[in-house]
């Protein structure tokens, strides 16, 4: 089916006390593993793609490997900009068909952050196409317990945030760290409860690859309703390549080393889904498809 956005999924999801799994894809065969996986679970699925993926993919090349993959699926498939680190980016995708943006505005100054996803939303909105946004910040790389924790998302700043944006859903900081390698870290629940008792806007959580299932499952009943994934699944697609290698020391097909990563893709993509409870859901999910004239819109009278 086309691509569909994830306002209602994510929606669906928040009132069905499931998550919906946003997957990272950067090459092909990713993409056909993530997609391949929510049909064999009758799962709505996100397929994100980072800046980086980006930069190495191609926009064009991206949004249509995406696309091709949704046309040819059953269940739901959104296309989400991952880590949209400026408005000119979202407004890129937005155009290459996106059905779903991030813009994540971090580092920025508080107001900063404010006044841009406000900008991102009201293009946005124009063409029905929902907007993430973060506040606070999940963390990358080595950092100690006290920055993790000074970075989290403030209580006090979610309501101004979601009202005067607009926003559609919220990136949270709750305790994961972007790039885990094990899956060690405990959420903060007492402190995701604190933000759920302010607003009803869907919660993201970022930086899943390190985090704990159980912490996960006791954080999507307090409203993380997308899960975003990527560590966990360039590790399975390397794991494979290594197994191909190891299994087939002559081997000179690429084709032969990169099917073996793909089905290790496919099956932890799978576990994480069932592990969200969102196996099963695709029929359920609320979706609508994206409008179909959006990518005629006129992007300069809107400015
Ligand atoms: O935006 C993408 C994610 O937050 C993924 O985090 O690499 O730790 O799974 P991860
Ligand atoms: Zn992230």
């Amino acid at each position: 089916m086309p691509l569909v956005t994830s306002k209602e999924m994510l929606i669906a999801a928040l009132e069905g006390h499931y998550a919906v799994g946003a997957f990272n894809a950067n090459n092909m065969e990713q993409v056909q593993a993530i997609v391949e996986a929510a049909v064999q679970e009758r799962a709505p699925v996100i397929l994100q793609v980072s800046q980086g993926a980006i930069r190495y993919a191609g926009l064009e090349f991206a949004a249509a490997m995406v696309r091709t993959a949704a046309e040819m699926a059953d269940v739901p498939v959104v296309l989400h900009l991952d880590h949209g680190t400026d408005f000119d980016q979202n407004v890129r995708c937005l155009r290459a068909g996106f059905t779903s943006l991030m813009y994540d505005g971090h580092a920025d100054p508080y107001e900063q952050n404010v006044r841009t996803t406000a900008r991102v939303c009201q293009i946005a909105h124009i063409v029905s196409i929902p907007v993430e946004a973060e506040l606070g910040s999940v963390l990358t790389g080595q950092v100690s317990e006290e920055q993790v924790r000074a970075a989290m998302t403030q209580p006090d700043q979610v309501v101004d945030f979601v009202e005067r944006t607009g926003v559609d859903t919220l990136a949270v900081a709750i305790g994961s760290i972007h790039a885990g390698e094990k899956q060690e870290t405990e959420l903060d629940i007492e402190h995701l409860k604190k933000l759920r008792a302010v607003t009803d806007v869907p919660f993201v959580l970022h930086g899943s690859s390190g985090v704990k299932e159980e912490s996960e499952l006791e954080a999507i009943q307090y409203g993380i309703t997308k899960i975003n994934v990527a560590t966990m699944l360039n590790q399975a697609f390397i794991a494979g390549m290594k197994k191909a290698i190891e299994d087939m020391p002559n081997n000179i097909d690429p084709r032969k080393t990169l099917t073996v990563s793909r089905d290790m893709v496919t099956e932890v993509v799978r576990h994480k889904i069932r592990l969200f409870g969102s196996s099963g859901k695709a029929s359920s999910s609320g979706y609508v498809s994206a409008p179909k004239s959006f990518r005629s819109v006129d992007l300069g009278a809107v400015e």
